[in-house]
């Protein structure tokens, strides 16, 4: 599939490499192609290209958004018609918004005439995107959003990243609950100094 990922670095980036290893066609839309970031992230993986935001999400399936929230709003106006692809939103508002709305897949929804949006790969450090095997045991991954087929992609778009179980947190209303989830990560991580090299794996009996 056809991929388009707005927001090159750490995310957009450790997402990219991973997709194109599982053979997805991965295309980056940034607002310099040409900048340092962009030729050492392509040139070191294949099936990953560059473009401007507005040309990458033409034919996509796909598209990942990755940037701080607050650029919301500009990349909505800049992708134009994206009405055959699905939005999958990475972005966590917890400390900046899109203005005027609460999260990025509301601001999306408002904003965009995507066939949906789905939010996934918000809640976990972008190391355990880069690698979420620990020691034979994957990661798992969770997304919330109303629509099916979206989630369905993103459950797909996980496991071909590595990702092990994805469980789903429920509606758009379960989208402020899966960004303190997030927030949950970025505690024990960060402000508690476990450290990024952890990741949330659900038991079940
Ligand atoms: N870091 C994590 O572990 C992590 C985990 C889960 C979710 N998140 C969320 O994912 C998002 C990205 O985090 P990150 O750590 O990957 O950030 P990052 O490394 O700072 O990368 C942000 C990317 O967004 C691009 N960007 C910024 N404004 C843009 C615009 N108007 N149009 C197009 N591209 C734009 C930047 O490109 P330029 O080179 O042009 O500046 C850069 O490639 C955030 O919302 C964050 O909350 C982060």
């Amino acid at each position: 599939m056809k991929i388009a990922i707005i927001g090159h670095g750490n995310v957009g980036g450790a997402l990219a490499k991973r997709w194109a290893q599982a053979g997805h066609l991965c295309v980056i839309g940034a607002r310099d192609p040409k900048s340092d970031k962009v030729i050492d992230l392509i040139q070191g993986a294949n099936g990953v290209s560059a473009t401007e935001v507005k040309h990458c999400v033409r034919g996509a399936g796909a598209i990942l958004v990755a940037t701080p929230p607050d650029a919301i709003p500009g990349i909505a106006e800049e992708i134009g018609d994206v009405s055959n692809s699905i939005i999958i939103d990475a972005t966590n508002s917890v400390f900046k918004k899109p203005e005027g709305y609460d999260n990025g897949l509301e601001a999306f929804k408002a904003l965009t005439n995507a066939k949906s949006v789905v939010k996934c790969f918000n809640t976990t450090g972008f190391e355990n995107m880069e690698n979420p095997d620990y020691d034979g045991e994957k990661a798992d991954m969770f997304l919330a959003g109303g629509n099916k087929e979206a989630k369905a992609l993103a459950e797909q778009l996980a496991k071909d990243a590595g990702f092990g179980e994805v469980y789903d947190f429920g509606g758009d209303d379960k989208v402020a609950l899966i960004e303190s989830f997030a927030m949950a990560w970025i505690n024990l991580a960060i402000m508690q100094k476990y450290g990024r090299g952890m990741a949330f794996k659900v038991l079940r009996r």
